[in-house]
């Protein structure tokens, strides 16, 4: 299992309709603290279902999502050609094997949030793993950068970057390390995390204002910051099929010029507050299960209340 660098939340794409299933074992208890254990969410929008038998027998075909621009778009930062080799031949791969593996497993039919919490199994990795961890993130990827992005952000992110790094420049540095350091392949990440110990995915006891901040974090391979149950909100791909057409093995040009030239700024403010939101709401959902739990438990050691009718008293003096 891989332990983050630093102490560091999900930003789920928004999707506007869901299908629920209920969930019996062996899933029962493995989403654990990422929502309901009962039940399991996924989304409608990307998928193409093949019902089977019942509600939750369906076969999902995951869909290579092209980058949302051209592949020339980001010239002269990340040639066309690095596009159509990173996302036409390696995104591609990645998506058509993950399809070849799960059609028919237990696997078959989650969303991909889900695959990949589940097959990273604590970090003795099933077999779907690498290539279900590969899909997310380069979507995640392709949506952190922009034509013209690059420069600095503003309001709430930029507020809370300096609240937590120090300032913007120090948070670029620790940011450019933790890429440039990653040994071989992997992502480097910043990413929200809120009511998360730097244990596991254990659940913070007390949580506090303070518990819910901004780190940086990497990650080899195919792992991401899902599995400890982190908020990603940027990152960059450093497997050297990202940068070696343009940069060849100048693996620090390309992340300074990620970082000047490329970050989309919308994307990670918007991640930020979808991620805030998860994290209240999540807050108020422990809030509601602790009540009902203590109410169980005062109801329990109440006994049997009895009720006695006052007129029928009178009748009896
Ligand atoms: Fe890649």
């Amino acid at each position: 299992m891989f332990a983050p660098a630093v102490p560091v939340a999900t930003a789920p794409s928004a999707t506007p309709k869901f299908l629920t299933c209920a969930l019996d074992s062996p899933w029962k208890g493995i989403r654990g603290n990422l929502g309901s254990a009962r039940t399991l969410r996924w989304p409608m929008k990307e998928r193409r279902w093949t019902r089977k038998v019942g509600p939750c027998k369906v076969t999902a075909i995951f869909e290579l999502k092209p980058p949302p621009y051209p592949l020339n778009a980001l010239e002269p930062y990340m040639s066309k050609e690095t596009l159509e080799y990173h996302w036409g031949k390696h995104h591609r791969g990645y998506v058509e094997n993950l399809n070849k593996q799960i059609v028919g497993t237990e696997l078959d039919g989650l969303p991909l949030e889900d695959v990949i919490i589940v097959s990273y199994n604590k970090g003795d990795v099933l077999p779907y793993f690498n290539n279900a961890g590969q899909i997310w993130n380069h979507d995640f990827f392709w949506e952190s950068i922009k034509p013209g992005g690059g420069g600095k952000p503003s309001g709430d992110l930029l507020e809370l970057i300096e609240r937590d790094f120090g300032s913007f420049e120090k948070f670029v540095g620790e940011f450019k390390s933790a890429a440039a350091t990653q040994f071989g392949s992997g992502w480097a990440w910043l990413a929200y995390k809120a009511n998360r110990l730097d244990v596991g995915n254990a659940v913070n006891p007390n949580p506090s204002d303070e518990d819910k901040k901004l780190v940086v974090v990497k990650t080899p391979n195919a792992v991401n910051p899902l599995v400890w149950d982190y908020s990603p909100l940027l990152t960059i791909d450093v497997w050297e099929h990202a940068y070696y057409l343009d940069f060849q093995n100048r693996r620090a040009d390309y992340i300074s010029i990620f970082m000047e030239k490329l970050v989309s700024w919308e994307a990670v403010s918007s991640r930020l507050e979808i991620a805030k939101a998860r994290a209240v709401g999540r807050e108020k959902e422990e809030a509601m299960r602790k009540r009902e739990q203590e109410e169980a438990k005062a109801s329990e050691s109440e006994g049997v209340e009895m009720y006695v009718d006052k007129n029928d008293e009178s009748e009896t003096e």
